[in-house]
């Protein structure tokens, strides 16, 4: 805690809103409500809140409390707990910084649509004069443009990293978070004055859903599912945790904060799910996830509501960016932060300046084949490993949320449940008077519990992305 480049959190309200923030994301906005209805309503709710019990709460736990134990990003911390243990860490590098390659491409769409429907307010002509399909295939084969709007979005979260922790990224989620909630209730308001908006409900929380998605109930798949979005929504098993738990200060409640942040974020999936589907059918859209859903469908949506449609569109994708890039700054903090420690630790410090703009343009480096890609319409997607998972997108996702982030969840159990004991992690949880809410549950469950659930969710999901 020593080195001036680190920093720390100014207050635990700019703690918890900046994590809120990295847990807050595309996932929430394109993942959750789409998979909700499709996989079964309130019964995949419920499932997917046992995964955020047992699985989120405890692994935010554990990844604050390493976090802050050892003041360290997570090679460093791991190291601290046992040489052989750095590798665990390593994927704490690796994974943000190979999310943030295909993260803020889609960032950049999204500051795309914000502007076209901003022009489209003023009269201008936003989107060419065309619909969400022709205008979407469109522009991402128009590489150069993606290019432009990728590096806009990575120079303004670069900027805001190098600000520092509560110069730049706190004081961004200060905003940008309650923000978003805002925008969330006005939009949410909004959709339900459109007549036929109850359908979005019937979708979401019905079994209805599955009907309308053409799906069928399937329990393991609907296990695999909740789990895969859980650990990706509540940014978790990459180090994020770890590298912010670094800088709380030690009179925070590791335990209240571990509640509260997945109960944030499932609280926001399920309001995004209520500004996103009730226009959908309002407007006589069709359900879909993902990438689809939220530059095809969601573009349409907001044209066929006339002028209005305008207003409520640009709104909704100011949501976007505000909840993307308090991600990708997350993700973009993780790797800088190891620059900074390591460079420390070597005697040759690195200032944080130099640390995120050399993490910047990796970052870059990584994002062009995801531009010209062109989400699968390029030879890039013909490469024998790409081809087997998807596009290169869903090759990014495929190593980090399908392997590396299962795999460091589970190890880091082990590790600390296991090989430290439950007194290593307590005696943080407990610093300062603390008390842990629910200790036995968390004594259970990170032994236990945890790695079990995580150990299918490793197995099944590499084998569901592999089509098998
Ligand atoms: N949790 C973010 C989301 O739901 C994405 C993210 C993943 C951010 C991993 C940081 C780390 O979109």
């Amino acid at each position: 805690m020593d080195n001036k480049n680190r920093g720390s959190f100014s207050g635990s309200i700019g703690f918890i809103l900046t994590a809120i923030g990295s847990a807050v994301g595309l996932g929430n906005l394109w993942g959750f409500p789409y998979k909700m209805g499709a996989n079964g309503g309130f019964p995949f709710l419920i499932i997917y809140l046992i995964f955020v019990v047992f699985c989120g709460v405890v692994v935010m736990a554990l990844e604050m409390s390493i976090g802050r134990k050892t003041g360290k990003s997570p090679v460093l911390a791991m190291g601290e707990i046992g040489r052989q243990y750095r590798i665990v860490g390593w994927f704490s590098v690796l994974c943000p910084t190979i999310i943030s390659g295909f993260y803020s491409v889609l960032i950049g769409y999204s500051v795309r649509y914000a502007w076209g429907f901003l022009l489209e307010i003023f009269g201008g002509n936003g989107f060419d004069g065309m619909g969400g399909g022709d205008f979407f295939g469109t522009y991402t084969a128009d590489v150069t443009q993606v290019l432009i709007f990728t590096i806009i979005t990575l120079v303004g979260c670069g900027i805001i990293v190098a600000g520092g922790i509560s110069g730049g990224i706190e004081k961004f989620n200060k905003v940008g978070i309650p923000g978003l909630f805002v925008l969330l209730i006005v939009i949410i308001i909004y959709n339900f004055t459109l007549p036929g908006a109850s359908q979005g409900l019937t979708y979401m929380f019905t079994s209805k859903g599955m009907e309308m998605a053409g799906t069928e109930f399937d329990f393991f798949n609907a296990c695999r599912v909740a789990a895969g979005q859980m650990l990706f929504s509540c940014s978790l098993g990459m180090g994020i945790m770890i590298t912010y738990g670094s800088y709380m200060k030690p009179e925070e409640s590791i335990s209240r904060n571990a509640w509260i942040i997945p109960a944030a974020d499932t609280l926001a999936a399920i309001m995004a799910g209520l500004a996103i589907f009730p226009a959908v059918f309002a407007q006589g859209g069709t359900p879909n996830g993902g990438v689809g859903l939220l530059f095809i469908t969601l573009h349409d949506t907001f044209t066929s509501m006339g002028s209005i449609g305008n207003i409520i569109g640009f709104l909704f994708y100011v949501l976007v960016i505000f909840a993307g890039v308090s991600s990708l700054i997350s993700l973009m903090e993780v790797s800088s932060a190891h620059f900074i420690d390591s460079s420390e630790a070597k005697g040759k410090p690195v200032s944080r300046k130099k640390a995120v703009l050399a993490m910047t343009a990796i970052i870059f480096v990584l994002s062009v084949p995801v531009c010209l890609d062109m989400l699968g319409g390029s030879a890039i997607t013909q490469l024998p490993l790409v081809s087997k998972i998807g596009c290169l997108l869903d090759t990014y996702d495929f190593f980090t949320e399908g392997l590396m982030m299962p795999l460091a969840a589970i190890l880091m159990c082990l590790i600390v449940g296991w090989k430290k004991g439950p007194s290593w992690y307590e005696e943080e949880m407990e610093k300062c008077g603390n008390k842990i809410i629910g200790k036995s549950f968390f004594r259970v469950s990170i032994k236990y519990i945890t790695p079990a659930m995580m150990t299918f969710v490793l197995i099944s999901l590499a084998l569901s992305y592999l089509g098998i």
